[in-house]
């Protein structure tokens, strides 16, 4: 998708859409105003007759607008005036991606982007509008029989300003860049994620992590189970040597920092599929733990968009890739391993495999002498029984880190909510026979799994991420959102010091 940022007469450029934001109640938006004068009065008339009330995400494509020169208009409500808010915008923008893309629409202009919406400028507005028209015009049909007429996309987007924005437009054009390569990220990280498991195995994920790496500024060095046994990885073998797919530890470097800063590590869970192993899940929903993986996705993606941003700061990626499977030769509840870091586990529960293979690659991240880690896991239920599929749970150890997280993820509407990570609850995680249990019970699940990796990082400035609510939909909507990425994508920004 190819952004252009100008100013257009409404009524006289030849476009093939004109997309254009209207309120249920108060005065129609200048473009709209245009519209409506130039073929007298019809722009109202579907309001008029209740066809179209402009409900918040209500859309309605009108063809041969008198006095319009452009093919179509699309109108998109926003929903009452006095509640438009940075959501409701999102809203409204993510169901115009969905329309588009349904109608096959190439060339479309946005108006709306002078709109008062508190809390964000008009460049602002422009972000959220890029990610939610990639967003909706995102699919995932490659195992579909072709469709009789070839699905077109959306090719280029305008952003369409008036006089009074004009002098803005290098600013609002260069936050939609940016807004475009993190959507282009977050739709990778998307499309890894919905392969099925029988593709998407711990090779075929390293392979397609450094296919990515090649063709930019990033290095890639991938690991293998001899190079693991000598690292003493036992966490990570172990949680692997139930399946016949042989484990990967992905390591990438992006360098755009000073040549000695101490890099940003993210980590992130690439489990290709839990069913659990012995301690094996119920069938319910079991397919869509080949999302297990979604933490390893948006890491390979952020590391993406940071290279293709030329973000000027060290990032380096760290993505344990197994599956776990119930097997002759997998581990049974109870089983002792050790860590690469030398603490021991009881295995008590072998549904609890991320942890582990977190905790090998947390020890593995600390020799690269982070800043900061930041992992990113699908870890536990818990975190769904406590947050829902809007919020992502935040734990950590440097509260700026945290605040850090919070804030980039209120920005990129890509929301997380802080759970404490106090001391009491490494209680829980104690065993009779080894230095920990990969378990703490019920209570506090996500917690517990938090403070099971703390025992990994140590020292080191670290942040974990818990997408298992939000990496993911279910029902209507079902697949890989490709959160966090926006979240992560904006606290690099925001960490790199990139002009806003
Ligand atoms: N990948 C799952 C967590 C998960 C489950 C995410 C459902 C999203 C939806 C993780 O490996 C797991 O199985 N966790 C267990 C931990 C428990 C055994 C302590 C869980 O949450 O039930
Ligand atoms: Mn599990
Ligand atoms: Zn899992």
């Amino acid at each position: 998708m190819e952004i252009v940022v100008r100013t257009i007469d409404p009524c006289r450029d030849p476009l093939d859409c004109l997309i254009l934001p209207l309120f249920s109640d108060g005065e129609l938006p200048q473009a709209a105003a245009a519209v409506d004068q130039a073929g007298s009065g019809f722009l109202k008339q579907p309001m008029q007759e209740g066809d179209f009330r402009a409900d918040c995400g209500q859309t309605l494509t009108l063809y041969h607008a008198p006095g319009v020169q452009a093919a179509r208009l699309m109108l998109v409500g926003l929903g009452k005036s006095s509640k438009i808010s940075d959501l409701n915008y999102q809203k409204a923008l993510l169901a115009v991606g969905r329309a588009l893309a349904d109608r096959g629409v190439t060339q479309a202009a946005l108006f709306g982007l002078e709109l008062a919406v508190p809390q964000r400028d008009p460049a602002a507005l422009a972000e959220i509008a890029v990610q939610a028209i990639a967003d909706g015009q995102y699919r995932f049909d490659r195992y579909k029989a072709p469709a009789e007429t070839p699905r077109r996309e959306l090719q280029t987007l305008t952003l369409a300003v008036d006089d009074r924005l004009a002098p803005q437009g290098e600013t609002i054009l260069a936050a939609a860049t940016a807004a475009r390569i993190t959507s282009e990220a977050t739709a990778w990280a998307r499309d890894l994620a919905n392969e099925p498991g029988n593709v998407c195995t711990p090779t075929w994920l390293a392979e397609q992590a450094q296919t990515m790496a090649a063709s930019r500024a990033i290095e890639a060095d991938i690991l293998g189970p001899a190079q693991m046994e000598a690292l003493g990885m036992q966490l990570l073998l172990g949680v692997a040597q139930g399946s016949r797919q042989e484990p990967r530890l992905i390591v990438l470097h992006y360098r755009g920092g000073e040549k000695d800063a101490a890099p940003l590590v993210l980590v992130g869970k690439g489990l290709t599929f839990d069913a659990g192993g012995i301690s094996l899940k119920p069938a319910d929903k079991m397919d869509e733990m080949k999302y297990d993986m979604c933490g390893g996705a948006t890491a390979l993606a952020a590391i993406r968009a940071a290279a293709d941003l030329k973000l000027p700061l060290n990032l380096t990626v760290v993505v344990p890739a197994s599956e776990n499977l119930p097997d002759g030769k997998a581990t049974k509840p109870g089983d002792i391993h050790k860590s690469m870091q030398g603490l021991t586990v009881e295995i008590i529960n072998t549904d609890a495999e991320g942890r582990l293979i977190l905790a090998d690659a947390l020890t593995y991240a600390r020799r690269f002498k982070p800043a900061a880690i930041i992992d990113m896991a699908t870890l536990t239920g818990a975190c769904i029984i406590a947050l829902g599929h809007q919020t992502a749970a935040v734990l950590g150890t440097d509260e700026a880190l945290v605040q850090d997280l919070l804030a980039a993820g209120r920005q990129s509407l890509d929301r997380a909510w802080e759970l404490p990570l106090f001391e009491v609850y490494q209680e829980q995680l104690k065993s009779p026979f080894a230095d920990l249990s990969n378990v703490g019970g019920r209570p506090a699940g996500t917690i517990t799994a938090a403070c099971f990796l703390s025992r990994f990082v140590e020292d080191i400035p670290w942040a974990h991420l818990d997408i298992a609510g939000v990496a993911w939909k279910s029902g209507e909507h079902k697949g890989a959102t490709g959160r966090p990425v926006p979240l992560l994508v904006e606290y690099l920004r925001r960490r790199a010091g990139h002009p806003r």
